[in-house]
């Protein structure tokens, strides 16, 4: 496992993405996932508030596996919890809502699930674009003391609306940004992925943004739903309609024979390449993976470790 160590935290640059956890992936497969993880050196694991809140009392279900999981094996000071607050679902639309009230509330529901009297890293799951981010980073200070909240980063947030925040919050004294979760990967930008105007991607001002400054680039979708992976193991002709429809883009199709080339001469696996796009990137990233399977997340942190070459990254721009 590669590791970061950032603001005070060792993190592993593989973080588990937990979303399905007690709902769509039962407690008992949840618990081997978080194990597995754990066992090979993972630490990071993300969560939200809402997620799955769109399925039958799924809000919360996620948090509270991962709490019950860190109750049982005694892991707590052992792992980084990231959750998000800020959004409340209905169906597959998103509400934002960041007032100080719900915030607060968001936050102590969090800890509740979890089982803990802390969060490592807490991050804003969307932007409300109307409200001022004055106000959005003024409430988060009350949040962070609250919670006992160690670190503070949004999901979904424009580069311009991150700088103008973390200008607020260095001017007055408030702890700023340092975490930046979005949609980035080998993959180019699809709009196709998410078909979901609240969401982002990692364009070019962002990465600039997190280089320059030194801050954790979080990536979602890291492996492109594990298009690349399907495709050079099962044959692109074997990879469903509807993963082509969201990834196979000219693009895309040309980086996938890249990726196939650079498996063959270098005689590594996909997985190590789509996973080491992040952790291996010249900015400090993060890889959020999520697994249907346990056999794809042994085949993850099985690859992990290997290192891909930064020079070969580079030719993979962001936009
Ligand atoms: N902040 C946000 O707005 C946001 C949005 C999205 C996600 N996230 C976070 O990021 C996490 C990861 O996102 P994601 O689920 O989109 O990531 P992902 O890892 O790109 O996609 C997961 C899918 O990839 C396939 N896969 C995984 N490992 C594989 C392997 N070794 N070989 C082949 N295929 C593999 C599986 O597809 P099949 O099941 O089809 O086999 C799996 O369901 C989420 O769980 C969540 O924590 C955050």
């Amino acid at each position: 496992m590669k590791y970061t160590n950032k603001f005070g935290m060792n993190l592993s640059k593989i973080g588990l993405g937990t979303g399905r956890f007690g709902t769509v992936v039962s407690e008992e497969t949840s618990f081997e996932m978080l194990d597995l993880f754990y066992e090979n050196g993972g630490n990071v694991i993300d969560t939200a508030r809402n997620y799955y809140e769109w399925v039958e009392n799924g809000r919360g279900k996620s948090e509270q596996t991962i709490g019950k999981w860190m109750a049982k094996r005694g892991v707590r000071d052992k792992v980084y919890i990231s959750t998000k607050c800020g959004v409340r679902n209905e169906g597959k639309t998103f509400y934002m809502n960041l007032s100080k009230e719900n915030l607060l509330e968001e936050c102590k529901q969090s800890l509740e699930a979890l089982q803990t009297d802390y969060i490592d890293i807490y991050l804003l799951h969307r932007d409300e674009p109307d409200r001022l981010v004055e106000e959005i980073m003024e409430t988060l200070q009350v949040v962070q003391e609250v919670g006992k909240v160690k670190t503070i980063g949004v999901c979904n947030w424009s580069a311009d609306r991150v700088k103008k925040a973390n200008i607020y919050a260095l001017e007055h004294g408030l702890a700023p940004f340092k975490i930046v979760q979005t949609w980035w990967s080998i993959a180019a930008y699809t709009p196709n992925m998410w078909n979901d105007p609240t969401t982002t991607w990692m364009d070019m001002e962002m990465y600039n943004y997190l280089k320059e400054n030194n801050l954790l680039g979080m990536a979602y979708t890291s492996q492109a739903k594990g298009f690349f992976q399907k495709a050079i193991r099962d044959g692109y002709e074997n990879v469903d309609d509807f993963l082509k429809h969201r990834v196979a883009t000219e693009e895309n199709l040309q980086r996938l024979e890249r990726i196939r080339e650079y498996c063959e001469q270098k005689k590594v696996s996909p997985t190590a390449v789509v996973n080491g796009y992040i952790t291996d990137n010249d900015v400090e990233g993060l890889a959020l993976v999520s697994c249907s399977k346990l056999e794809q997340l042994r085949d993850i942190l099985e690859h992990c470790d290997v290192s891909v070459d930064r020079e070969w990254i580079r030719q993979f721009e962001v936009r």
